[in-house]
């Protein structure tokens, strides 16, 4: 078969050369693709994300199992168009994708179903937020904009002050466009982030391995909010007895009441979640693999993930052997454009990529790169720009042997965080 992934980033990247290992694939194209996934002989096609006619049409004459990437496509319903045109595609349906589309939908049902979630209210107009803030005991908040906003309709509050701020700008000012029209302001919890993620049929529900991502720009966890700049997998956080703790009373109660609602949920379902003494909360749920997470999942798992597609498309997960995992942790580290995440540099000559080809257990999977027209040179295209990955016996050795390729690989401006990991360390040293 021929498999379409839309997208162009790394995540699709590593999507893309995952399923390219099955022997059932004989193509893999991209819509749009990068640089990366040109080079390594894949076949990118000039249609963007949203032109959803034009994938349609090109699935169909490929004959494609498509799988989609980022949420945008699956929030505007890709999903119900291909399937009413009798095309295999892995996603969950428009319904189904409100669960990352609008937080209030998301919070009412986490409510209805009992699903563990930080106390909240919700408003659409600014000064009955505003009064609600004021009456408040507590003075740290957390104020998130409705609608999809590229990862960044949340300001978590360490005074009032800035929660009226938040609600302003979202509410009034409209930066998030029509995302600010509603907002949910919620209880702020403290512990540790984690990415949970598993693949459902509608049904049935199987994990994959867990892994961490490290959301701000700056080490320490310090700067603002992106869109992830490294991951690793497993996460140690999570072990035996908290992993069944979320799938019971998370994952399965989640697909659950979504069936209950006459909802069904097919694909990559992703809750990120605070751990609290021994107890997990959502703080967001997402409807796809997660960018970084998906560059240390896919190269960890050993079995072949057309099998687990198909059989969420068909509603046979039940029927899927367990899947088989690398014993070995994976660290990547996002390479980045400068001035990320706010307005970057592009167009910057990348050298000594080539110097990391066929080292064992490295990979590189790409994001905003661009091969120049005259196919000559690589060069930067979007905000993070690389994701590097190694794997290694555990959790220092992956760190180690990251942290020393990624010297060879320059670009003007390039930056990236040095302590990727180093959390998961400080609590492996630790217990
Ligand atoms: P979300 O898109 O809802 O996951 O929020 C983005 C980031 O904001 C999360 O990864 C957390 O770091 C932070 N965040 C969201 N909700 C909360 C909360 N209730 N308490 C503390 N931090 C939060
Ligand atoms: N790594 C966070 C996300 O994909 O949303």
């Amino acid at each position: 078969m021929n498999v379409l992934v839309i997208g162009s980033g790394a995540r699709e990247h590593a999507l893309g050369w995952k399923v390219s290992k099955s022997s059932r694939v004989k193509k893999v194209f991209f819509a749009p693709g990068n640089g990366g996934t040109q080079l390594a002989g894949y076949e990118n096609i000039r249609v963007g994300i949203r032109e959803y006619d034009k994938l349609l049409r090109f699935a169909s004459e490929h004959r494609c199992l498509t799988i989609v990437g980022p949420e945008e496509p699956l929030a505007n319903g890709i999903v119900d168009l291909f399937k009413s045109n009798g095309l295999r595609i892995l996603g969950p349906n428009k319904d189904a994708a409100r669960l990352e589309g609008s937080k209030v939908w998301t919070k009412e049902f986490m409510k209805r179903h009992g699903i563990p979630t930080a106390e909240f209210h919700v408003f659409d107009d600014p000064e009955a937020a505003k009064d609600q803030i004021a009456r408040s005991k507590r003075d740290d908040l957390v104020v998130k904009a409705d609608g999809l906003a590229a990862g960044k309709g949340v300001v978590v509050c360490n005074s009032k002050e800035e929660a009226y701020a938040a609600v302003d700008r979202m509410m009034k000012d409209k930066v998030f466009g029509a995302a600010g029209n509603r907002v949910v302001l919620e209880e702020r919890l403290y512990g540790d982030e984690a990415s949970f993620i598993c693949m459902s049929d509608g049904k049935h529900v199987i994990p994959l391995a867990t892994s961490q991502d490290h959301k701000r720009a700056y080490d320490n966890d310090e700067g603002p909010n992106t869109g992830g700049m490294g991951a690793y997998s497993p996460n140690p956080m999570i072990d035996g007895k908290m992993h069944e703790w979320i799938m019971r009373n998370i994952m399965e109660k989640a697909i659950d009441g979504l069936r209950q609602e006459g909802i069904e949920f097919k694909g990559f379902l992703y809750a990120g979640l605070m751990l609290v003494d021994g107890k997990a909360y959502v703080l967001e749920f997402n409807v796809r693999l997660g960018d970084p997470e998906a560059q240390v999942i896919l190269p960890r798992l050993k079995s072949d993930l057309i099998e687990y597609v198909d059989h969420c498309i068909d509603g046979s997960l039940d029927e899927a052997e367990d899947m088989v995992w690398d014993e070995k942790v994976a660290v990547c580290v996002v390479l980045a454009s400068r001035g990320y995440p706010d307005a970057y540099e592009k167009g910057k000559v990348i050298t000594g990529l080539d110097r990391l080809d066929g080292i064992d257990d490295v990979l590189v999977f790409h994001a905003g790169t661009r091969v120049t027209d005259d196919g000559n040179r690589l060069v930067t295209d979007g905000g993070r720009v690389l994701s590097v990955v190694a794997l290694g016996s555990n959790m220092n050795d992956a760190i180690e042997r990251v942290y020393a390729v990624i010297p060879n690989v320059h670009w003007e401006g390039m930056h990236y965080r040095r302590d990727i990991g180093r959390r998961a360390l400080r609590y492996l040293l630790s217990k």
